[in-house]
């Protein structure tokens, strides 16, 4: 079984800009809700028993907003607000699912990933990028299950226009499984147009295999010299490690940049 998650939450967030030079973009409400709480609830709710957030000092902000404990102590003691108390029971029941690893310098997801080395305990993982909402149906409960069924690792894909490719890692195709599920035989990180092997982008959700620690140890810099999961995951597939794309059925949101984060709030608010 997956029971521990980690969620890389250390970059930049230069794409919000000006908002993320003082707040955390995760923790940007999305109809009335941080985003970060969707992710956390598709990870409750897909049978996770921890969550290892990496995070950076610049982003403090997130473990303050979980460990926040005299001051609602003090507003609840002092109102007796019914909801006051329910949200902070609902901070106390993620809270207590939540560990916190750092990585100072944002050098790329993989070093982001690097960090949980020594926390994860089983050979498998599942991974969840913040930005990627993923709604109406559970993507990381769906990929738990195919885990389950093939007993490999597992990332979520979806088709993307040949024009974006750029934004993505893009994967080359080995064998068809079944309608929603397919065998992978490479994986690009953010190929250019002429690079890329077809338009099946990897979405934010991962079902990584413990070995990939080692791969990341000895990993080298690519695009634009960060380390990125992407190559290392690219190196296992080389080796024969077998990764499955899942064509998740829910809705894919991005909140990473602020057109898909205004479009995210809208679509999250008609639900
Ligand atoms: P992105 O590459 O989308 O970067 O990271 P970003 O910093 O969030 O946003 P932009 O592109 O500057 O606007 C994908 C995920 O990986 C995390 C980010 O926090 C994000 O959740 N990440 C990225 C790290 O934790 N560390 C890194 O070094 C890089």
């Amino acid at each position: 079984m997956i029971k521990q998650a980690i969620i890389p939450l250390a970059g930049l967030g230069t794409r919000l800009l000006p908002l993320t030079s003082v707040f955390a973009k995760e923790l940007l409400p999305i109809n009335g809700k941080p985003g970060i709480e969707y992710i956390l609830d598709e990870c409750i709710e897909a049978g996770i028993k921890e969550v290892v957030f990496i995070i950076s000092k610049k982003k403090m902000m997130i473990k303050k907003y979980f460990y926040n404990d005299n001051f609602y102590k003090k507003i609840i003691k002092k109102k007796k607000d019914p909801r006051t108390l329910k949200e902070y029971k609902k901070i106390l029941k993620y809270k207590k699912i939540i560990k916190f690893v750092y990585q100072n310098k944002p050098l790329g997801t993989g070093d982001a990933v690097l960090r949980t080395k020594n926390i994860i305990k089983d050979k498998f993982f599942l991974m969840l990028l913040p930005d990627d909402l993923i709604v109406k149906k559970n993507c990381s409960k769906s990929m738990i299950q195919i885990h389950k069924k093939y007993k490999s690792s597992v990332m979520a894909s979806m088709n993307v226009s040949k024009k974006t490719v750029s934004r993505w890692g893009i994967y080359k195709l080995k064998k068809k499984i079944d309608k929603n599920n397919f065998l992978i035989e490479d994986v690009i990180e953010k190929p250019s147009i002429k690079e890329a092997p077809s338009n099946k982008a990897v979405i934010g959700r991962y079902i990584l295999p413990k070995k990939i620690f080692a791969k990341l140890l000895s990993q080298k810099p690519g695009k634009n010299g960060e380390i990125h999961i992407t190559d290392s995951i690219q190196t296992l597939i080389k080796e024969n490690q077998k990764f499955i794309a899942h064509n998740f059925s829910g809705k894919y949101l991005d909140c990473g940049s602020m057109n898909g984060y205004i479009k995210s709030a809208i679509e999250i608010s008609k639900l």
